[in-house]
């Protein structure tokens, strides 16, 4: 019987002791971490089926997946003279809307990431790190809470805006369309 006692005020004091700790690291918990970005080429390994919509193809298309490369350009050289910017692709003053999360800490950034890859899908639908398995993706709940934007129509302005040296407007109705990437089966091609 003793030892019975002595069992159960062991088993008590653990438990005790487990939740104490737990508590604290509620209180103690740092922020979670950011999600990380991943680079488009992780996404294309599921979103490049022509039945489902090729969205990677349609994004390598795209100028958006040259606007690193646009920078290296005489054209890009002569925005940069007048903005006063020597060398656009090393400048913040330009990489800021031409690249993927530029604003964005050194440390959440994998190393499958390159801003080489320009405006990628993670610039308007946010980091993938966290929402990218598949699980997390079938759920539409599980991969907005993972970081998921998936609707990023009020982020083009951010990049398009008369901070751009060489903005002439921007209408989404005229401007999605060039880009667009929807599944098939959705009526807003
Ligand atoms: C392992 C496969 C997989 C990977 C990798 C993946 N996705 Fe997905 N994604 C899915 C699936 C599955 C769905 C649900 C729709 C469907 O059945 O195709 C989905 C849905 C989406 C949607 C639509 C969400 C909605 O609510 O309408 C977006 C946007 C998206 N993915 C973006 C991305 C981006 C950006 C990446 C890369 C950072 C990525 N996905 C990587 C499998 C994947
Ligand atoms: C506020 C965001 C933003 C900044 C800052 C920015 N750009 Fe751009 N850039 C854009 C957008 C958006 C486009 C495409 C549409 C447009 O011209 O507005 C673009 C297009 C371009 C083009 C292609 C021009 C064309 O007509 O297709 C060049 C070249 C360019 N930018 C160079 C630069 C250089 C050089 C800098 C730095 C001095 C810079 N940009 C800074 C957003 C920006
Ligand atoms: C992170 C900044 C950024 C965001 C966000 C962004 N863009 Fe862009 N976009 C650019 C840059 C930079 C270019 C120019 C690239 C080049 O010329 O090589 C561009 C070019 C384009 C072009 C090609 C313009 C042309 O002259 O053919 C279209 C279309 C476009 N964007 C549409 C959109 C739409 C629609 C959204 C929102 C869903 C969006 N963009 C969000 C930076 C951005
Ligand atoms: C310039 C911003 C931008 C970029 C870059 C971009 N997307 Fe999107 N994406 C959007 C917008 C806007 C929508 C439309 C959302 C809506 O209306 O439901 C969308 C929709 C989607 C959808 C959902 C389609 C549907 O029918 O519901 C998928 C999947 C997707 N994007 C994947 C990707 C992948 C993968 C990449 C990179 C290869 C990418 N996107 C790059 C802005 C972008």
């Amino acid at each position: 019987m003793k030892r019975i006692a002595v069992i159960l005020m062991v088993i008590g004091l653990v438990i005790a002791f487990a939740a104490m700790s737990m508590a604290q690291e509620k209180t103690e918990a740092p922020a979670k971490a950011s999600h990380k970005f991943i680079g488009s080429a992780k996404c294309k390994i599921c979103h490049n089926s022509p039945a489902k919509g090729e969205q990677f193809k349609k994004w390598t298309e795209s100028k958006h997946a040259k606007a690193f490369e646009v920078l290296a350009t005489p054209e890009a050289k002569e925005v940069g003279t007048k903005a006063g910017v020597d060398s656009p692709q090393t400048s913040e003053k330009c990489l800021v809307c031409h690249v993927t999360g530029f604003a964005a800490p050194a440390e959440t950034k994998e190393a499958t990431f390159a801003q080489t890859e320009g405006v990628g899908c993670e610039a308007c639908h946010g980091a993938g790190s966290d929402y990218k398995d598949m699980k997390v993706m079938k759920s539409k709940e599980a991969a907005a809470a993972a970081g998921l934007v998936a609707n990023p129509e009020k982020g083009c302005v951010g990049c398009h805006n008369e901070k751009s040296p060489t903005f002439k407007g921007f209408k989404f109705e005229e401007m999605w369309p060039k880009i667009a990437h929807m599944f098939p089966e959705a009526k807003t091609q």
